[in-house]
């Protein structure tokens, strides 16, 4: 019994002492396996007496099972610990900076674009477009341009030949859409795309930009139409107090003509450096489509007068965003483009 008494005593301290899981294994097989001081006691059982063995026997398993406990709960207490030393080691510095992501905005010119589009499209209209290596035809003559008309020589032209040309403006866009739906009966198309022309460029010219078209042609299809179409348009883009007036203009392909102002958007018409003081801000041209236009296109102009519309992107997103110099669109330097959140 007292040896019985030594082991236990000297089993548990150790096992106390014990600082890591191997050695704590080591002095599970010691203690509770085949050849262990335990083993060696039991072997003193056939020495005892009858009466003295069963109580004997017991005190041994009691002590093999406190053994086995205490290692149990030391094993647990040294994992636990090497458990939260390798977290310790392992640590992840979430106040770090992690990478961010590049995500990309949406340019400002197909912002306002799609924002046309979507406006147009709302009001049953398509959407069109057309080459931008353009034939003289479409660009010029079917606009009511012939060839030798000095109202060429106000849009500077790139020709790549005595044929093909850079498109100067959309018009050339609609011009394919009139001669594709002839001799059908409405059409309600928006054409946006780039143009060119032989400009230098500097804060608000650009030998390359982008316009939106719009055309409707159908019966009985007036200027209050058109109005009433502008109106709309300008409310949305550029707010529901502007009001938007019409001015004398020519074009070769429409009569009549307008220039299109909207009411200050910055001043609402008292007048401001935006609007040089005038309170008016011309946003686009357009007009009646020209009886020529629609009878070259294989309409009778006698049955059916649509309007047209065209407007520059780049000068209504500049009056919207408040930008002052048309190369900002091309020169793409990302802390412009980054102004611009793609959900807007
Ligand atoms: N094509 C004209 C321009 O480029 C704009 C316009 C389009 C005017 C349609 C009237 C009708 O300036």
């Amino acid at each position: 019994m007292e040896k019985l008494t030594m082991l236990r005593e000297e089993g548990l301290a150790k096992i106390e002492a014990c600082a890591d899981l191997a050695s704590l294994q080591q002095l599970r097989v010691l203690y509770l396996g085949k050849k262990g001081p335990i083993q060696e006691v039991m072997g003193m059982m056939k020495d005892l007496s009858k009466e003295e063995r069963p109580a004997f026997g017991q005190q041994v398993n009691e002590m093999k099972s406190l053994l086995s406990k205490a290692i149990d709960d030391r094993r647990a207490l040294l994992e636990a610990k090497e458990m939260n030393e390798k977290l310790e080691q392992e640590k992840i510095d979430i106040t770090l900076d992690g990478y961010q992501p590049k995500v990309a905005t949406m340019h400002p010119l197909n912002l306002v674009q799609q924002e046309i589009e979507d406006l147009f499209i709302g009001l049953g209209y398509t959407v069109a477009e057309g080459p931008e290596v353009e034939l003289d035809f479409y660009n010029f003559e079917r606009a009511n341009i012939p060839k030798d008309h000095p109202a060429r020589d106000m849009q500077d032209t790139f020709y790549i030949n005595a044929e093909e040309l850079l498109r100067t403006h959309s018009t050339a866009i609609q011009m394919r859409q009139l001669e594709k739906f002839s001799p059908q009966l409405p059409i309600k198309v928006i054409c946006p795309g780039k143009v060119y022309r032989r400009d230098d460029d500097d804060a608000t010219h650009s030998h390359q930009f982008t316009q939106v078209e719009g055309l409707v042609v159908g019966e009985n299809i007036t200027m209050s139409d058109l109005k009433g179409t502008l109106e709309f348009m300008a409310r949305k883009m550029f707010g529901e107090k502007r009001v938007i007036r019409f001015r004398p203009s020519y074009f070769q392909f429409t009569e009549p003509s307008v220039e299109v102002d909207v009411s200050c958007h910055i001043c609402g018409g008292k007048g401001c450096g935006v609007c040089k003081g005038t309170g008016w801000i011309e946003i686009l041209g357009a007009g009646m489509v020209h009886p020529n236009v629609l009878k070259m296109a294989g309409y009778d102009s006698s049955k059916c007068s649509g309007f047209a519309f065209g407007a520059g992107i780049e000068r209504i997103a500049m009056l919207k965003y408040g930008i002052d110099d048309i190369r900002h669109f091309y020169t793409n330097d990302q802390r412009f483009l980054k102004t611009f959140t793609r959900f807007e």
